[in-house]
This record gives structure tokens, C-alpha cells and sequence, in this order.
């Protein structure tokens, strides 16, 4: 027998230690890779964090959510700048962030592809990993989300919210306790339901605020560290129960809503959900092509009915991406909105003093209530009420988890650092929200402090809707 075929009759017999060895070099090369010869090998950090995104999958996936403090820690220990997974830069230095989060006209800013993937949400403006691309689908729908735009929703915000209060005063004199936090997405739903699909849909009577979507959005905010960091394995099962390549959602989409209800009661209101957004985009579309007459379709209060006249290319106006659209600004608009409302709620409700106040400062504007409500431009007027408002998205924070950047084509300049073009960086609003250089006592919450003395960088570092070109669209 020649040589070659003796050895790989000797290899194949020996197919596991062959594997284990090839295995044990892979490790050994991509551990030096990263830990020396990665553009990101010169950043500071833990060398485990460096050599893999395990340690941040053990953080955030099996101590729910923690990894933020690790990295704060890992700031306290390397200094303001560190290198937290194998491919991220995190920076602390609120003073910074505006730099970093920045407008289309300084600098282009892409979308790190490994936040967020594996949640089947491709072809969304939000998910749009370049920046281009990003800003054609963002453009069309930033007149809705303007001021402008937000004033023409003011009356159906005024009713929602009416109906809401309607719901709560139902509650006088009986010993039930209302789950604040189940009502406020209840009626952030309400309201952005409306917004993207003219929704009658109604959680605010629901007897338990239709506490399943609830659920549903705080177990899809739980399982995201587990999907992100297995995004092959969420396909690859997929692929496996259905034999096509079918994504969670899409697999949704081809259960029949008894099958749903019985494996999951939850399931149905994203499918209810779902089902409105694509009902409501056909008609439209429909609508539009029988008329075939820009000037006589009213865009009205929906979101989709403005996206079809926006000139978006046909490409981006399937019923599919625009479905995933409406999702997006579902729970985008809902989960943030009410936990700010919890956070804000909480502090009244619990200081007789905040109360008092706030009854005070909006007396004159709710004398005609409910027939005259006060409007956005009053509200803003009133000082208290909005250092409450400020207060609540300070500690409540937006988002917690870093926002990372990329840019795409120009490196990126930090004190004496120099970021390659194409790294991720990440800066939160947690951190720049509790640095007790900016905002004193940090963690307490304290309307105060946006009434007396309140100092530029206080104003600047506040930021619970990010900043830069993929800031919050819903913000107003
Ligand atoms: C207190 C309320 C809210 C807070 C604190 C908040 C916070 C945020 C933050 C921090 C981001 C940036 C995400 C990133 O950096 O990638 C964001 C994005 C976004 N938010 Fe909000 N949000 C709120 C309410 C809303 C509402 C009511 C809507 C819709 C009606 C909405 C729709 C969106 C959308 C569509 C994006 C993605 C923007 C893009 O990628 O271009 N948000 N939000």
C-alpha cells in the first residue's frame, strides 16, 4: 500500500483525535488572532472578553441582562475605553457620545451586523446594516415622526389617552391593583397601533390589559442574548422542524391561529398584530392602485398609508417588509415608551410632594377636561411636569444595552487612540445616565435637578433615544 493512502487509512482510523487536534489548533490560531494580531488587539480589556463573546453570552443570557455592569466594571479597572467582545469597542465618556452617535453629515454610521441578528427582522430600516440604505428606508418616514407630523396625532393620542383614564377611574373604590406597567403597554400599543394600522384594537379594556403581549415582548427582550449569539442554531432548528429554511416568524406565519392558541396563548396576539399590519398594508395598497391617484389617497394617521406615497422603491413596499416594519415600531414604540411611564408613575405615586405639584402646575390647563384637553405645545411649557418627564427617561435609560456603531470607511479618533473603520463601538445610555460627575447622586431620583442649576453637559449626556442618524424615530 503507497505511503499517502497508509496515512490516511491511519488518519481516518483515528478520525477523533484527528478532529480534537484540529480542533485544539483552530482555538489556538484564533485565540492568538484575536488576542495578538486583531486590529483590536492593542485595546485594553479582559483577555477573556477579548478571546470570546461566551463571556458576554454567559452574562447576559444566564445572569439576565448583566453584562452592562461587567463592562462598567471593565471601564472602572482598563479606563474609558476597552475592548469588550472579540469584534467590540465599548467607550465611557458621556462627553463622547455625541461623537460617536453622530448625523449623516459628519459621518456615515452602519448597523453592527452582530446586534440583533438571528431576530428575523431583515429588510426593516432599522435592522439596514449600511448606512445608505438605512437612511433610504428611515427618510420616508421621518415627516410622520416630526413634530408636525406628532401634532396632527394629537387628537387620537387625547382619545386613546381619555380612554385610558376612563379605564383607571373604573378602578375607584374597589381593592383591585392595577399592574401599572401591564396598562402603560396597553396603551402605548393602543396608540401605536393606530399610528401604523388605523387599529381598533383596544388593550386598555382588555380586563387584564392584554397582558400577552406584554409577556410576549418582555420573553422576546429575554431570549435575544440566546438568539443573537446563536443565530446558525435559531435558523438551523428552524430548518430543521420545517425542512425549509424558515425563521421563527415565518413559521408563524404558516401555523393556523388553533394551533397557535393551543401551544401558546401569546403567539395569537403577535399573529393578531401581525395579521392587522398586513391586512391594513393590502388594503392600502389596493386602495392606492384602484385610484391610481397620489393626490386623492389620503395618507391620514397611518404610518403605511404615508410609506406607499413616499417613493420608496417597489422593491420596498412588499406586504412582507412592510409587516416587519410595523412590527418593529410595535414593540420599539411600546416596551420603551411605557417603562418610562412605570418609572415616572412610581415617583408620583410614591412622593405626596410630586403629587401636590403636578396637580398644582396642571390645574389651569385641565379645567376643560375631558372636553378640551391640553395640547403638546401647553404641556411643554409646564417646568415641573417636564423635569419628571426628564427624571424618568434619565433612570429608566431608553435602552440599556450599548447601541454599537460602525463606521464605515473613516477611522474613528479617541484621545490618543485610533478606531479602525469598521469596528463596532458601543456607548450606553446607562453609563452616561449615572456618572456622578454629571449627575449628582445618580441613582436617586430627583426632579430637582433639571429645575435649579441645570449645566449644559447635563442637557448634552441625556440621552434616552440615542442620537445621530439612527436616533429614535418615535422621540416626539
Ligand atoms: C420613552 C419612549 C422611547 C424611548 C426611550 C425610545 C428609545 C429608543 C432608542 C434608544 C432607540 C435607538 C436604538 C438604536 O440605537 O439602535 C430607538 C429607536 C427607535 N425607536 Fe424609540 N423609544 C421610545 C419610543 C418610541 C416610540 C413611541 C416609537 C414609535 C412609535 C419608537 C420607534 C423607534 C424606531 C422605529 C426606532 C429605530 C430607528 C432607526 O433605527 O432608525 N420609539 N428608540
Amino acid at each position: 500500500m503507497p505511503l499517502e493512502s497508509r496515512v490516511l487509512s491511519a488518519l481516518l482510523e483515528h478520525y477523533v483525535i484527528v478532529a480534537a487536534v484540529a480542533g485544539v489548533v483552530y482555538t489556538a490560531i484564533l485565540v492568538a488572532h484575536r488576542l495578538l494580531f486583531s486590529p483590536l488587539a492593542k485595546f485594553p480589556g479582559p483577555k477573556i472578553a477579548a478571546v470570546t463573546s461566551w463571556y458576554e453570552f454567559y452574562h447576559d443570557y444566564f445572569r439576565r441582562g448583566k453584562y452592562v455592569f461587567k463592562i462598567k466594571e471593565m471601564h472602572d479597572r482598563y479606563g474609558p475605553i476597552v475592548r469588550i467582545t472579540p469584534h467590540e469597542l465599548s467607550i465611557h465618556d458621556p462627553e463622547f457620545y455625541n461623537s460617536i452617535n453622530v448625523s449623516g453629515s459628519v459621518r456615515k454610521t452602519d448597523n453592527y451586523e452582530g446586534f440583533a441578528r438571528g431576530i428575523d427582522f431583515d429588510g426593516t430600516h432599522f435592522l439596514s446594516t449600511s448606512h445608505d440604505l438605512h437612511r433610504r428606508r428611515r427618510k420616508p418616514l421621518e415627516p410622520f415622526f416630526s413634530r408636525a407630523g406628532v401634532t396632527r396625532l394629537e387628537p387620537m393620542v387625547g382619545e386613546v389617552a381619555k380612554r385610558f383614564v376612563r379605564r383607571l377611574d373604573s378602578y375607584q373604590g374597589t381593592d383591585q391593583v392595577i399592574r401599572l406597567d401591564h396598562a402603560y403597554v396597553a396603551l402605548a400599543a393602543d396608540v401605536v397601533g393606530k399610528i401604523c394600522f388605523e387599529s381598533n384594537s383596544n388593550m386598555i379594556d382588555e380586563p387584564n390589559f392584554g397582558v400577552e403581549w406584554y409577556n410576549l415582548l418582555h420573553n422576546f427582550i429575554h431570549s435575544l442574548p440566546l438568539v443573537m449569539a446563536f443565530p446558525q442554531m435559531i435558523k438551523c432548528v428552524c430548518s430543521w422542524t420545517t425542512v425549509l429554511n424558515l425563521t421563527f416568524t415565518r413559521i408563524l406565519n404558516i401555523i393556523p391561529s388553533e394551533v397557535l392558541r393551543w401551544l401558546d396563548p401569546r403567539l395569537v396576539t403577535f399573529e393578531k398584530f401581525r395579521d392587522y399590519a398586513r391586512q391594513h398594508i393590502i388594503d392600502a395598497k389596493r386602495e392606492l392602485e384602484e385610484k391610481n391617484d397620489y393626490e386623492t389617497f389620503e395618507t391620514r394617521n397611518s404610518v403605511f398609508r404615508h410609506l406607499l406615497t413616499s417613493g420608496l422603491p417597489e422593491s420596498d413596499l412588499s406586504v412582507e417588509r412592510l409587516t416587519r416594519e410595523a412590527q418593529i415600531f410595535l414593540g420599539a414604540g411600546s416596551i420603551s415608551a411605557a417603562r418610562t411611564l412605570d418609572f415616572i408613575s412610581y415617583y408620583i405615586i410614591a412622593n405626596d410632594d410630586y403629587l401636590k405639584r403636578l396637580h398644582v402646575e396642571l390645574a389651569p390647563l385641565m379645567e376643560g377636561y375631558p372636553k378640551i384637553l391640553p395640547s403638546f405645545v401647553e404641556l411643554e411649557r409646564l417646568p415641573f411636569l417636564q423635569a419628571l418627564i426628564k427624571e424618568g427617561l434619565r433612570l429608566s435609560y431608553g435602552v440599556m444595552h450599548r447601541m454599537p456603531r460602525v463606521s464605515p470607511d473613516q477611522p474613528i479618533f479617541y484621545r490618543d487612540w485610533v478606531i479602525p473603520p469598521g469596528v463596532a463601538v458601543g456607548m450606553s445610555a446607562y453609563m452616561n445616565h449615572t456618572d456622578p460627575d454629571i449627575y449628582p447622586d445618580p441613582f436617586t431620583f430627583n426632579p430637582e435637578r433639571w429645575l435649579n442649576n441645570v449645566t449644559p453637559a447635563m442637557t448634552r449626556c441625556l440621552v434616552p433615544f440615542s442620537k445621530g442618524s439612527r436616533n429614535c424615530l418615535g422621540m416626539k
